[in-house]
């Protein structure tokens, strides 16, 4: 880390890079609900005076929000998260090294294939017999190569008829091209199109069916669109960055889970274990779950389905082990992280999780969800204590990590404040000191569940 002189020459660097950069909207290539704004992270940036001799980390990365802004500001990053559709998406948004011109070719073959197949299948069923001319038949393309049957695990009516077959094939013709970055670009338009563009959905935050957005659609424009974006983009960023004065940070992106990643890290990342970084980590910027029923594996459930990693239960399975249990659909009778930490030793934990059981006799409620509120409390606070352990052991002395967390009145309205638990956990149990809670926003009421809810930063230091 450096001194604080040091600290506003290398402030100014990295300031001088938001003006250049600030243009290109790589960020918007793919977003979901729970993404955040880059402005946390320039924000932060300034306040804790990170500098380009740094090292970010995001653990909780999503869509990538953290790791892009760290990148355009000059400063090293790694991003981990469990879901292979926001590690696709964070690792593309942030190599900016591809060949353009191979981009470029490949989509023009792409387009050219998808174009006739879309409009046969487009106008496909709109037609009489007697719209055929001959030749028309004869021009007529065979589908019979791919399958067009609706993946499994595809909530009902969230694709109608017409561009589901479109996304099919377009998926089919995805994965015939070399498993490399410039067709990781292709994967990542076509996953990001499905809920914003394709799909009957509609986020709220939660992902639901929406049947005003049914009928065909214009696949093919929505694709092009989004090709087009990164390549302008690219386009951009290469010219900038290939100035002598602008300095990008290196970025890692690693599909992992927060709960053991400093292990994890040590093990695999480059950038940790570089001659430059030493070993450790020096911030971390993150916005974790919490207890609120945010199913993340249902909200991007088509990307997920086309990144073939959600083809059957099991594969869900997977992902949701793998999270942070933070709602009741991602509760396993296995879990049982709360008794290895003891955390109803902790006060409020205690008292929320009695609170609900005390309600769970009191109104004889035998099923459903509202039985496993109590053990998502209890798992999610654990969890959250095993990362924060995690992180401790690979953060840099006087290091600093910043959560933007929300409290939860999710379940029954009983109030869970979260950035206020964690913030005890994390200097009673683990070490941090000097912990804030500040407010950060009060988002607007998303759900008829709950009605203001406050979102906190929790910033946490490491002894000197
Ligand atoms: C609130 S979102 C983060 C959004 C991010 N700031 C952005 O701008 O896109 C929380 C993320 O945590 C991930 N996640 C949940 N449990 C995890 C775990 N145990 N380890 C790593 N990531 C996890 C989810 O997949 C989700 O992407």
């Amino acid at each position: 880390m450096n001194t604080v002189r040091d600290n506003e020459v290398d402030k100014l660097k990295h300031q001088s890079n938001i003006g250049r950069l600030d243009d290109v909207s790589i960020h918007s290539w793919y977003r979901f609900v729970y993404a955040y704004s880059d402005r946390v992270i320039t924000g932060l940036a300034d306040e804790f005076g990170i500098t380009q001799d740094d090292l970010i980390l995001d653990p909780f990365n999503g869509t990538g929000t953290t790791t892009l802004a760290a990148k355009k500001l000059g400063i090293d990053a790694i991003g981990t998260d469990t879901s292979p559709a926001s590690v696709l998406s964070a690792r593309t948004k942030t190599n900016w090294d591809v060949d353009l011109d191979e981009f470029r070719k490949r989509r023009k073959e792409l387009l050219d294939t998808l174009e006739p197949i879309f409009s046969q299948i487009g106008s496909g069923e709109n037609k009489t017999l007697g719209d055929f001319s001959s030749s028309e038949e004869e021009n007529e393309i065979s589908l019979e190569k791919y399958d067009f049957t609706e993946p499994k695990k595809t909530p009902k009516g969230w694709l109608s008829e017409k561009p589901l077959k479109k996304m099919k094939v377009m998926k089919y013709h995805i994965e015939e091209m070399p498993d490399n970055d410039v067709t990781d670009l292709f994967k990542l338009a076509m996953i990001a199109i499905l809920p914003e563009d394709v799909g009957n959905v509609r986020f709220g935050p939660e992902a639901t069916r929406d049947r005003k957005q049914e009928g065909d659609k214009d696949v093919l424009l929505y694709f092009e669109q989004k090709l087009r974006q990164m390549e302008d983009d690219l386009e951009k960023v290469q010219q900038t960055t290939n100035k002598d004065d602008v300095v990008v940070g290196d970025v890692e992106i690693i599909r992992g889970d927060a709960r053991q990643i400093g292990d994890q890290l040590r093990e695999e990342s480059t950038l940790l274990n570089s001659e430059k970084h030493e070993g450790e980590i020096d911030y971390l910027i993150t916005s974790p779950p919490y207890p609120a029923e945010h199913d993340y594996t249902r909200n991007q459930r088509l990307e997920l389905i086309w990144l073939n990693a959600a083809d059957d239960n099991k594969d869900l399975q997977k992902i949701k082990k793998a999270n942070i249990r933070s709602h009741t659909k991602n509760i396993y009778v296995a879990d049982n992280e709360g008794e290895q930490v003891n955390i109803r030793e902790n006060e409020h934990v205690d008292e929320i999780a009695s609170k609900m059981e005390q309600y769970i006799i009191d109104e004889d409620i035998s099923h459903g969800f509202g039985n496993y509120y109590p053990r998502v409390v209890e798992e999610y606070f654990a969890g959250m204590q095993h990362h924060f352990e995690q992180v401790y052991d690979i953060m840099s002395p006087g290091g600093k990590a910043a959560y933007v967390v929300g409290d939860s009145g999710s379940y029954w309205q009983f109030e869970i404040p979260t950035a206020k638990i964690l913030k005890e956990l994390a200097e009673e149990r683990v070490g941090f000191v000097n912990a804030e809670i500040k407010l950060w926003r009060n988002m607007a009421a998303t759900t008829a569940d709950y009605d203001d809810v406050k979102e906190n930063i929790l910033v946490l230091s490491k002894p000197e």
